[in-house]
């Protein structure tokens, strides 16, 4: 009988060498990446591909989707994740195992704008770079009680106070992006798509689509009324928020030097004015905007 797969300390292999969560081996990657979140934004921008060398491509069962081909005769991939930051995770160092080189990774996603004057149908590049904010589960622990267990007993090792002083929300500082590629992806998508459709900003990742991103569901005790406004004011120039591009951005920053990254999405939404971007113009960004990432990436001189 056969172990399912091998060194699971370290940074696990199926027995045909393919990592576990990315499904690749060496030579199936490029070391320069443009991650995604839709699968079918990443097929849309492998068309861009040079069509004279061959494209692999591959699904994991985990839901990685991969083109690697080549743009401008310069080996690239377009690797499509999912959403959140454990698929980041997995990305960034699944790659970091499979290539010998320094990588380049920018990602291409989609957004919420948390100011009004973010258009729907805008790009925000993340400059300088990204906070995060998490939901903090200790403070939806219950209240101690005189006769019964107090939540600390629960959990002795937690930290902060008692629940009802802990905050809903916790907020970690700002991760840079690289700010020569990140000098680079605006100068292509200004190029392609019109300097007023492309602005800098930072970005904030939420651990969830739904309560750290400030949205109401009175299924569930989120506590999260005034989030979007103290993130506001604790970071005035907050344009973006999607849920990847901080872990990005921190596991470059903790690569030893060995991962240059940065981040661009196309706004879907605008949080406080309610408008939502059309079919159409999504199709376009994720094409024309794609075609410019892909760009940036294999013109940057590392
Ligand atoms: N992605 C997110 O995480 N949030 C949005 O509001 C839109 C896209």
């Amino acid at each position: 009988q056969r172990n399912v797969y091998r060194d699971t300390n370290a940074v696990p292999r199926n027995f045909d060498s393919t990592t576990l969560h990315l499904g690749l081996k060496e030579g199936q990657i490029a070391s320069r990446i443009l991650t995604v979140g839709c699968p079918g934004r990443a097929g849309l921008i492998a068309k861009v591909l040079d069509k004279s060398s061959p494209i692999f491509s591959h699904t994991s069962p985990r839901g990685f989707t991969t083109y690697t081909g080549t743009f401008e005769r310069t080996r690239v991939s377009i690797i499509a994740i999912g959403m959140g930051m454990p698929m980041m995770d997995f990305l960034v160092r699944e790659a970091r195992q499979l290539v010998s080189k320094p990588l380049l990774i920018t990602r291409f996603g989609t957004c919420g704008a948390l100011c009004p004057d973010v258009a729907v149908g805008s790009v925000v590049v993340a400059s300088p770079g990204s906070v995060s904010v998490m939901r903090n589960p200790d403070a939806f622990l219950p209240l101690p009680t005189p006769s019964g267990t107090s939540a600390d007993e629960i959990d002795p090792i937690a930290t902060g106070g008692a629940p009802h002083v802990r905050p809903p929300y916790l907020v970690f500082a700002p991760q840079l992006a690289d700010p020569v590629l990140t000098q680079a992806l605006l100068g292509e998508l200004k190029e392609q798509l019109g300097s007023e459709h492309v602005r800098r900003g930072m970005n904030v990742s939420a651990c969830s689509f739904y309560s750290s991103q400030g949205r109401r569901d009175a299924f569930f005790d989120d506590r999260n009324e005034d989030l979007l406004d103290v993130l506001r004011e604790r970071h005035p120039s907050l344009a973006s928020m999607e849920m990847e591009s901080f872990q990005l951005l921190a596991l470059a920053r903790a690569s030893r030097e060995s991962v240059r990254a940065a981040a661009a999405s196309i706004v879907v939404a605008n949080r406080p004015t309610g408008d939502v971007c059309d079919e159409a113009r999504l199709a376009y960004l994720e094409r024309a905007g794609g075609e410019a990432m892909v760009r940036a990436l294999v013109r940057f001189e590392d």
